[in-house]
């Protein structure tokens, strides 16, 4: 297998809206991120993906951008800008940047121009339809309630938007729409950027003729992603950007791809099809959802946990690479989905740290992850601030008539601000975030869960992940080995092993506050044992054949 900077990399995602705010606003900024790289140091990571800090209105909290060329003004200046990328670099910390092409906001003076006139010479850059039967041009649902499209007076028409309607689609079938893109892009590569985490990005290509999608049950609008992801000219488009912009500098780009299946994850990222490095699936944060969607929220199951995982890791395996990731700006939080985030707080975000980072693929932290930092439950719709749940609740509480309190519950549960609380970095007011008044209340737990305390204890989750992060420098096989599944049916215990060479890891983690026995499997033998890492005290002496774990242990081993 090829090596790549960007296969041995760990990257920490920053969403600088909520992780430092240094001018006393109540919002992060660039100059608070400039502030803590010597924290991101420690830790070790060697990337940072940030999430847009380009100039928007922020329905979106800057997924709606109306200049890619400038700097929110909340966030600072180019000048600040520029000069975080040379600290980060002086740290020895790359730089991927969050490349927002699908749609733009509203505000963009491609869309302002774009909605004057049918002559307009940008209205080709979005994509614009007239009414059926004096409805929408379609069915779709948006991903932020609603209708997918809006109607615009002043031509009559209506433009599509997958997401808020202050994020109008790009059209990308304009080749001018592409060219622009590339510019940008190229912009800021030559700038030094190291990458692109590119949003949605197999949303680009939609369907000719954008058919009606199948109904949903008890909805208005239907689901039309079938229609919109992995369209039919998506791999066209990538592979054009690869040769005019992204073969050209030696950077990483990982796609979000919502709804991809591992045979399309091959297609986009196998080196040889010169697209993407990586993509983020989401087959593993479907698990608790039903058919109704994000919010159609069931209990997921190990069982289906392994299934998904190992299917990615195999099918991948040789062929294309896997970013990992329990956590980002858009999901709950992974000690409160996956672990318990009450008694067995610090074992179990260890434990979950360890069973994604010894898996092949390159492994995602999002900003509080190492502090093992939990889920939040405001007491009052009015202290949430996303647009997707304020649309969410709207719809059902508003229109559909649901109950506030099983709505909230939701929102409790997979709400995106669960993610997007501040960054707790002390146990001072507002956990050291700001001075001033934060956008969003921060979780009350601070005074317990913070930086400070984490870096001033030896045992906490961030020295914890510090090692996870230092033995994948240290042992290839981390990077390179291959994975296998073991004890396939333990319902409690997810158990695999990597390979390379006479090298093996067995990497043993326990989904559960019980005490089960692993039991190596007979084909497994070895002459000499290494623990690597742990989230108890084990003595050397230990039998690695036969292990009573405690409550959500976890244990890399690596024999010969
Ligand atoms: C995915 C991003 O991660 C999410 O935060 C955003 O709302 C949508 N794409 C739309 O840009």
């Amino acid at each position: 297998m090829e090596r790549k900077w960007w296969k041995e990399a760990v990257v920490y995602q920053i969403y600088p809206r909520s992780f430092k705010d240094a001018n006393g606003d109540g919002i992060g900024d660039i100059r608070g991120i400039i502030s803590k790289l010597d924290y991101l140091k420690e830790l070790g990571v060697d990337v940072v993906w940030l999430s847009p800090v380009y100039k928007s209105p922020n329905d979106d909290n800057g997924y709606d951008i109306s200049d890619y060329r400038e700097i929110m003004d909340e966030f600072g200046t180019m000048e600040d800008w520029e000069e975080m990328l040379e600290e980060m670099h002086k740290h020895g910390i790359k730089l991927v940047m969050d490349l927002v092409v699908n749609h733009t906001s509203d505000e963009h003076p491609w869309f302002v121009e774009s909605r004057k006139s049918k002559d307009s010479p940008y209205r080709d850059y979005y994509i614009w339809r007239s009414g059926k039967d004096g409805k929408e041009p379609n069915n779709w649902e948006s991903a932020f309630s609603g209708s997918a499209w809006e109607y615009d007076e002043t031509t009559g028409e209506y433009y599509l938007h997958l997401f808020s309607k202050k994020q109008p689609d790009l059209n990308w079938e304009n080749p001018k729409v592409r060219q622009e893109v590339y510019e940008m892009m190229k912009f800021w590569l030559d700038k030094g950027v190291d990458g692109f985490r590119m949003d949605v990005i197999n949303m680009i290509s939609k369907v000719p003729g954008l058919p009606d999608g199948e109904p949903q049950e008890g909805k208005k609008y239907a689901s039309g992603s079938k229609y919109f992801m992995n369209g039919p000219r998506v791999h066209e488009f990538l592979q054009e950007m690869n040769r005019e912009v992204l073969s050209k500098y030696d950077i990483m780009t990982v796609g979000e791809t919502p709804g991809v299946t591992p045979a399309e994850g091959i297609l986009y990222t196998d080196p040889d099809r010169h697209e993407l490095n990586m993509v983020f699936q989401f087959e593993h944060v479907g698990l608790d959802s039903g058919s109704g969607g994000k919010w159609d929220i069931k209990p997921w199951s190990l069982a289906d946990l392994k299934k998904t995982m190992t299917k990615w890791q195999k099918e991948l395996e040789g062929k294309g690479w896997n970013s990992l990731y329990l956590n980002n700006h858009d999901q709950p939080r992974a000690v409160s989905r996956f672990g318990d985030d009450g008694k067995y707080r610090v074992e179990s975000a260890k434990m979950l740290g360890t069973f994604l980072h010894m898996m092949q693929g390159t492994p995602y932290i999002y900003q509080g992850e190492e502090l093992g930092m939990t889920n939040v439950r405001f007491p009052s719709i009015e202290d949430y601030r996303d647009i997707e749940t304020l649309n969410m609740y709207k719809e059902r509480v508003g229109e559909y008539g649901e109950d506030p309190q099983q709505v909230l519950e939701k929102i409790y549960y997979k709400g995106r601000d669960n993610a997007r609380t501040p960054m707790q970095w002390d146990d001072s007011e507002h956990a050291g975030f700001t001075t001033g008044t934060p956008w969003i209340q921060v979780n009350p737990n601070y005074k317990e869960i913070n930086a400070k305390a984490a870096l001033e204890d030896p045992n906490s989750v961030f020295h914890y992940y510090r090692k996870l992060i230092q033995l994948r420098k240290k042992h290839d096989i981390i990077v390179y080995g291959t994975y296998d599944l073991i004890l396939e049916d333990d319902p409690y215990i997810y158990a695999y092993t990597r390979t390379l060479g006479d090298e093996k890891l067995v990497v043993i983690t326990n989904f559960s506050g019980k005490t089960p026995v692993f039991l190596l499997p007979e084909e497994i033998t070895y002459t000499t044992k290494e623990l690597l890492i742990s989230n108890y005290e084990v003595s050397e002496e230990e039998d690695l054949r036969e292990i009573r774990l405690q409550s959500w242990e976890a244990r890399v081993y690596k024999i010969r």
